[in-house]
C-alpha cells in the first residue's frame, strides 16, 4: 500500500508524557504546554485524563487543565476516561473526545484498570453510550498490542478482538498501542494488517513507545499499512505506572524528522516542536530523549 500523502499526529505529551513523572508538574506548566503544541499546529491533543488521583497523582489536576488552557478552534482535545466518573468529569470539562483504555492482555488490564478485559468492555459502554450521546469523538486504545509486561506475547487475535469490540461501541478512533515498545516492524505490519482488515485504516492509529529504539521504525512499518495517525510526545517523553520498564514514547520531533523526509505533510512547525521538547525537557531538569530535537538544538547552539 502506498504511504498516506498526509498524516494526524496525536501530540500525547501532555498525558502520556506526564503521568509518570515522580515529582507534580506545577499545573501551568502542564497548560503553558498544551498552549504551547496548540500554536505548532497539532490537530489533536491529548490534554489529560480523568482517571482515580489515587492511581495516578500527576492527572489529579485534570479538570484545571482543562478549564486553564485556551481552546484553539478546530484542535480536537482528547482525555482518558476510564468509567463513568471520569466521563462526566471530561464533558464538564468540555473535552472534545473521550478515550476508553483496555488491554489486549488479561495480566496488563487486572494492573492498569484492576479488572478483566470483558469487565473493562462492559464498563466502557455506558461511557461508548454516553459519549455519542453528548455528540463527543470516542476513541479506544489497546494497551498491550505488541507484547506485555506480564504475559509476554499477545496473539495478534486478541489485538483484533478487542478492535471489533471497541468498533461495536462506536469509537471513531482505535489505537493500537505498543506500551512496552517491544515491537519490531515486521509484527506491526502483521498486527496492523490483521487489524485494517477488520477496521478501515483511516481509523487506526499506532501509539509506539520507543523502549527498544525500534519506534520510529514501526512508524515507517505501519505507514506501509495504511495507517495515517500516528501518537507522539514531544522529547520522547511518557510511560505508564503500571507497565514497568516502559520509558517513554516515540519523540514528537524524530516522528517529523521521518515524515519530512517522506514528504508527507501533518501542518506542524517542526522548529517549534524542538523549541518545546527543549523547554519542556528543562522544566523537568532533564536532557531531551529526541534524538532529532537534540541534534537541531546543537546545530543552533554552535
Ligand atoms: P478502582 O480502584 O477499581 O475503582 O480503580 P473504584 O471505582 O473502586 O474507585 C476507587 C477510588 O477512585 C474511589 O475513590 C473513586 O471515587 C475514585 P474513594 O471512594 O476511594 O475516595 N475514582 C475516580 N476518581 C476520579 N476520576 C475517576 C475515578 N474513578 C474512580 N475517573 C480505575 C479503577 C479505572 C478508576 C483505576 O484503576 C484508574 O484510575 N486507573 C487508571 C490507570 C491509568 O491512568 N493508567 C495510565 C493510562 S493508560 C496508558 O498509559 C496506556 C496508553 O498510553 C496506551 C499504551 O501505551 O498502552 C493509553
Ligand atoms: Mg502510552
Amino acid at each position: 500500500m502506498p504511504a498516506p500523502s498526509r498524516v494526524k499526529i496525536v501530540e500525547v505529551s501532555p498525558r502520556d508524557g506526564l503521568q509518570n513523572e515522580k515529582d507534580f508538574v506545577p499545573t501551568d506548566v502542564k497548560i503553558e504546554l498544551v498552549n504551547r503544541l496548540a500554536a505548532a499546529g497539532f490537530p489533536n491533543i491529548e490534554a489529560t485524563s480523568f482517571v482515580s488521583p489515587k492511581w495516578v497523582p500527576q492527572m489529579a489536576d485534570a479538570a484545571q487543565v482543562m478549564a486553564g488552557i485556551d481552546r484553539k478552534p478546530g484542535i480536537i482535545y482528547s482525555v482518558l476516561t476510564p468509567n463513568m466518573k471520569g466521563f462526566e468529569a471530561a464533558r464538564d470539562a468540555g473535552a472534545d473526545e473521550v478515550v476508553i483504555f483496555g488491554a489486549a492482555s488479561e495480566a496488563f488490564s487486572q494492573k492498569n484498570i484492576n479488572c478483566s478485559i470483558a469487565e473493562s468492555i462492559a464498563r466502557f459502554e455506558p461511557v461508548a453510550a454516553a459519549a455519542k450521546a453528548a455528540g463527543l469523538r470516542l476513541r479506544g486504545s489497546i494497551s498491550c498490542a505488541l507484547g506485555c509486561p506480564y504475559q509476554g506475547e499477545v496473539p495478534v487475535a486478541a489485538v483484533v478482538d478487542v478492535a471489533q469490540r471497541y468498533l461495536a461501541l462506536g469509537c471513531d478512533e482505535i489505537d493500537v498501542a505498543d506500551t512496552i515498545g517491544v515491537g519490531t516492524p515486521r509484527r506491526v505490519r502483521q498486527v496492523m494488517d490483521a487489524v485494517t482488515a477488520v477496521v478501515d485504516p483511516a481509523r487506526i492509529s499506532g501509539h509506539f513507545h520507543d523502549t527498544y529504539g525500534q519506534a520510529v521504525g514501526n512508524i515507517a512499518a505501519a505507514l506501509d499499512s495504511g495507517i495515517a495517525i500516528f501518537h507522539a510526545s514531544v522529547a520522547g517523553l511518557g510511560g505508564c505506572p503500571y507497565a514497568k520498564g516502559a520509558t517513554g514514547n516515540v519523540a514528537t520531533e524524530d516522528v517529523l524528522y521521518l515524515l519530512r523526509g517522506m514528504d508527507i505533510d501533518t501542518g506542524i512547525d517542526f522548529d517549534a516542536v524542538v523549541d518545546i521538547g527543549q523547554w519542556m525537557s528543562a522544566n523537568l531538569h532533564r536532557k531531551s530523549s529526541s534524538r532529532a530535537g537534540n541534534a537541531v538544538a546543537a546545530k543552533r547552539a554552535a
